[in-house]
């Protein structure tokens, strides 16, 4: 399979009160970061050699608040010492409040094809609740002014924030299906990456749907996204036919990719390697000539299967029953094989010819299958 390359771009205007990414609010080292980011490119291209690459992901923080002659610059660079195929995918994870039409116009012209953007909901007390910077109607017209620029285009939502009811979360999903978008990605508020929200949930919970209400809102927009069009082809991911994320899909195949960027993660010739956290250590080791590795290790082969069992079974298209039933047996825990059974009799499983995968049901307790596999 072709290779891919991450981009971290940490820098945004505030922090929202969900986040745990590694990100900054102050801008002014992002120059600087810039060029260690460029030296980086330069280093991992002596790695990459011989490698062809088709996808391009610039993640963050905010990408879309980099501006856009610097993202043509970082991108000529990728291009210029990676092998970049001319049909590659390039993601740019956009906020709503940063999409104008010349900004969309010059993503286009530096190469960008697929713009995803956090929506996280289109109910304004929703948004206030975590802080984002965005209203309902600026998201409205960010998404009005991506579909119409010939740009693949995906929105974020997500399901348990503060304040959200079943018919907001509901009407929601609904304005995202209609707004153009040929992806949807939607996430379980993972509200212990907070302090204040987890604390908030434990003293205010009335504030909040129920486990029991997310699990049905769940399933039922199972039904609702693929009435629209959209098929599930991973956990948190719906796409229209052929319009699933060729980058992302790597890390569930556990293709190769690069990681380039404070706190990036690349899995490259059998060894996971991570950047260093802190935006400092990054620019310095990189003004050394360094790149910048916190952890380098080789995986083992039992490591390379249990892997390969948990990201495949994020995946519609599941794993082969032969590797999961294989992977069980040499476990000999007779735990994890009536665990197994079970998962069967509860209908969290299902067969598909040689290979098998999670139910929709299945996908709901995925947390609980998974990490049977570590
Ligand atoms: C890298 S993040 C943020 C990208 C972009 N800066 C934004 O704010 O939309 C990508 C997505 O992860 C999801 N996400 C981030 N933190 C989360 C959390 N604690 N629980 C659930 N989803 C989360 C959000 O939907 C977000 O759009
Ligand atoms: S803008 Fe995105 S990356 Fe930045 S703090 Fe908010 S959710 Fe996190």
């Amino acid at each position: 399979m072709n290779a891919g390359v991450y981009v971290h771009l940490p820098y945004c205007a505030s922090r929202c009160g969900y986040c745990s990414f590694v990100v900054s609010t102050d801008a002014s080292s992002q120059e600087a970061y810039l060029t260690a980011l460029g030296r980086e490119v330069d280093l991992a291209a002596g790695q990459a050699q011989g490698a062809r690459f088709d996808s391009i992901y610039l993640g963050g923080g905010t990408p879309s608040l980099i501006p856009v002659g610097d993202l043509g610059v970082l991108l000529d660079r990728l291009r210029a010492r990676l092998s970049v195929g001319p049909q590659s995918e390039v993601t740019l994870e956009a906020n709503p409040e940063d999409v104008t039409v010349p900004r969309r116009d010059a993503w286009l012209a530096a190469g960008v094809t697929r713009i995803s953007v956090g929506v996280q909901s289109f109910e304004d007390r929703e948004l206030r609740a975590v802080g984002r910077r965005h209203d309902s109607a600026r998201a409205r017209e960010a998404l009005r002014i991506l579909a119409s620029g010939g740009l693949s285009l995906s929105g974020d939502l997500i399901l348990g924030l503060p304040e959200q009811t079943a018919d907001s979360f509901r009407g929601s999903l609904a304005t995202l299906c209609a707004s153009g978008v040929d992806h949807v990605s939607v996430y379980l508020l993972e509200a212990e990456k907070s302090k204040s929200l987890e604390e908030d949930r434990r003293v205010r919970p009335e504030r909040y749907l129920s486990d029991d209400a997310q699990a049905d809102l769940w399933l039922e927009m199972g039904e609702l996204l693929s009435g629209q069009g959209f098929e599930h082809y991973e956990i948190s991911n719906w796409a229209r036919p052929g319009r699933q994320a060729v980058h992302n899909t790597k890390y569930w195949r556990r293709a190769p990719t690069l990681g380039l960027g404070v706190s990036a993660h690349e899995f490259w010739n059998g060894r996971r390697r991570s950047n260093v956290a802190a935006l400092e250590a990054y620019i310095r080791r990189l003004e050394r000539g360094e790149r910048p590795v916190a952890v380098d290790r080789v995986t083992s082969p039992e490591e390379d299967c249990a892997e390969s069992i948990m990201l495949g079974l994020r995946l519609s298209q599941g794993v082969a029953r032969s590797e999961i039933e294989g992977w069980i047996a040499r476990r000999g825990d007779s735990r994890l094989a009536a665990d197994y059974a079970g998962w069967w009799e509860r209908g969290l499983l299902r067969p598909l010819g040689e290979r098998l995968a999670l139910t929709e049901r299945g996908y709901l307790l995925s947390n609980e299958i998974l990490c049977r596999f570590v």
